[in-house]
């Protein structure tokens, strides 16, 4: 855990520390002393803007890197400009890297107007060789690139990068080590996430992040349980741990724990309310974490499980090691244990060669699953993924037309849930102010869904009953129901 003392101690007028996390400790220390004579030379604070895309893996990523620029001076604006703009990138679909060069395009001209701007470029896609290339080439005005391995030397290579006042360019093709105990900051109070594994082994035929997010591995779990009780003490608490495929979770440890075994442990942890977790590959959701599911009283009834498609052929090309037999099997096991669970998932349409009949096979599950909501996308070709040299790219047209059938399916399902539980009264955790009407506090349920009730900021990181009045498709309005303080 991150421990102030520690950071006190280093010495910045001596030798440069060698091991981690000192030796960030040292260069946050250092960038600081630069900040502190910048604000005096300019007359005005230092802002930072970090714009993240992706998951939630990056959403964490970016609550730490913030906490090391907060530490060195730089206040956290809104804004998409500011003294220092970092992009956390992802390359999962394409359309997430052509949004980055649109915003780059921008960002050129408002450098121009502010000599002090930095621009800094780290996350997925900046793993992949080309990109970085075209940076170098295109984008000279770029000034740190790093990548998803090394986000913990942000603090050096922002002090290279203001030594040098050159560009900084630091991408490592394999993972190293997993250096924790830097500071830490939360966009909420009262939740975070909390990494228990990096990387993936999976290899999924159409995805890119075995390549950008390296090898599986997984965190102590002393380190993990050490860190969630400093985080309940500090006020949290909903956790919801992270990893791309959670499930596999220990395999890489010296002594062996499963995910299931985990999430007993930290079930024990007195004042947490909530655990969520994400992402869980259907493949390796065993049976023992079927029961410690339904067994954990503080497990939130919220499951997601991407499917990707329910044709067994193209979950065969696919790479994802189970069939629609398989996936249905589950799926009844899940709900025979955890009755009142609600399912989530992924799915892709238009995967190389997917045709009418394999589209039918997932419109299929979706109607057997009937889930409670799910993220659909269109299937994006991504260079060096074993599906990108596959025969048979589906065109656009059919593949929009698909897409546009399935996501009435799942609207029309999601609405019949949410109808479902109308007039129930429920347990919320109250996160913000609703943007749109500042009369309204917006929570969620146990089971993720989203409820915007009447209510004062005073609300916000409580758990309270709510009755659910009003459906609105795939969300509700409610009522704090009287006499809960
Ligand atoms: N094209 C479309 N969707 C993809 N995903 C991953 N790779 C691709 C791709 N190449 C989706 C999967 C995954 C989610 C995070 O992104 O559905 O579960
Ligand atoms: Fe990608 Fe598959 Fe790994 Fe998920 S499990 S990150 S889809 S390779």
């Amino acid at each position: 855990m991150f421990d102030n003392q520690r950071l006190e101690a280093v010495d910045i007028h001596g030798e440069i520390p060698e091991k981690e996390p000192e030796r960030q400790y040292y260069y946050m220390k250092k960038c600081r002393e630069w900040a502190e004579e910048k604000k005096r030379q300019i007359g005005r604070p230092l802002t930072v803007s970090i714009q993240t895309l992706g998951c939630q893996m990056n959403a964490r990523d970016s609550e730490k890197m913030e906490a090391v620029l907060e530490y060195i001076g730089y206040e956290p604006v809104e804004e998409p400009v500011a003294d220092f703009v970092l992009y956390n990138t992802c390359t999962v679909r394409e359309n997430a890297n052509l949004k980055i060069y649109g915003r780059l395009g921008y960002l050129k001209n408002q450098k121009e107007k502010n000599p002090d701007m930095r621009i800094a470029l780290c996350g997925c896609m900046m793993q992949e060789a080309d990109e970085v290339e075209r940076v170098r080439k295109s984008y000279p005005f770029v000034d740190i690139v790093f990548g998803t391995h090394n986000i913990y030397k942000l603090a050096e290579l922002f002090y290279l990068q203001i030594q040098s006042e050159g560009r900084v360019m630091d991408v490592w093709e394999k993972e190293g080590e997993i250096v924790e105990d830097l500071p830490g900051r939360r966009k909420y109070s009262f939740k975070t996430g909390v990494n228990i594994m990096y990387g993936c082994n999976n290899f999924c035929s159409y995805c890119i992040v075995p390549y950008v997010r390296g090898r599986e591995r997984s965190r102590e779990p002393q380190d993990i349980l050490e860190e969630i009780r400093g985080l309940v003490e500090d006020g949290v608490t909903e956790v919801m741990l992270l990893g791309q495929n959670v499930n596999s979770y220990g395999k890489t440890l010296k002594e062996k724990l499963t995910f299931a075994e985990l999430l007993r442990k930290v079930n024990q942890i007195d004042g947490l309310q909530r655990i969520r977790f994400m992402t869980s590959h259907p493949k390796d959701l065993s049976q023992e974490l079927i029961e410690a599911m339904g067994d954990c009283e503080k497990v939130c009834r919220h499951l997601h499980l991407p499917l990707q498609s329910g044709s067994s052929v193209v979950l065969q090309k696919m790479n994802r090691r189970y069939t629609k037999e398989d996936y249905l099997a589950l799926v009844e096991k899940i709900r025979k244990k955890v009755p009142d669970i609600s399912l989530t998932t992924d799915i892709i349409v238009g995967f190389p060669g997917e045709t009418e009949e394999d589209f039918e096979e997932t419109l299929d599950v979706v109607k057997k699953v009937r889930y409670d909501s799910a993220y659909t996308f269109i299937y994006s070709k991504r260079s060096g993924t074993p599906a990108a040299a596959m025969e048979g790219q589906v065109p656009q047209e059919v593949v929009k037309a698909r897409f546009d059938r399935l996501l009435k399916v799942i609207q029309g399902i999601s609405a019949e849930i949410t109808a479902s539980r109308l007039n129930q009264t429920v347990e919320v955790l109250f996160e913000e102010v609703n943007s749109q009407d500042s009369t309204l506090i917006t929570g969620r349920l146990s089971n993720n869904a989203i409820v915007h009730c009447p209510g004062t900021s005073d609300r916000i990181g409580q758990i309270l009953p709510v009755k659910l009045t009003e459906s609105k498709g795939f969300y509700y309005m409610g009522e704090i129901v009287s006499g809960s303080s």
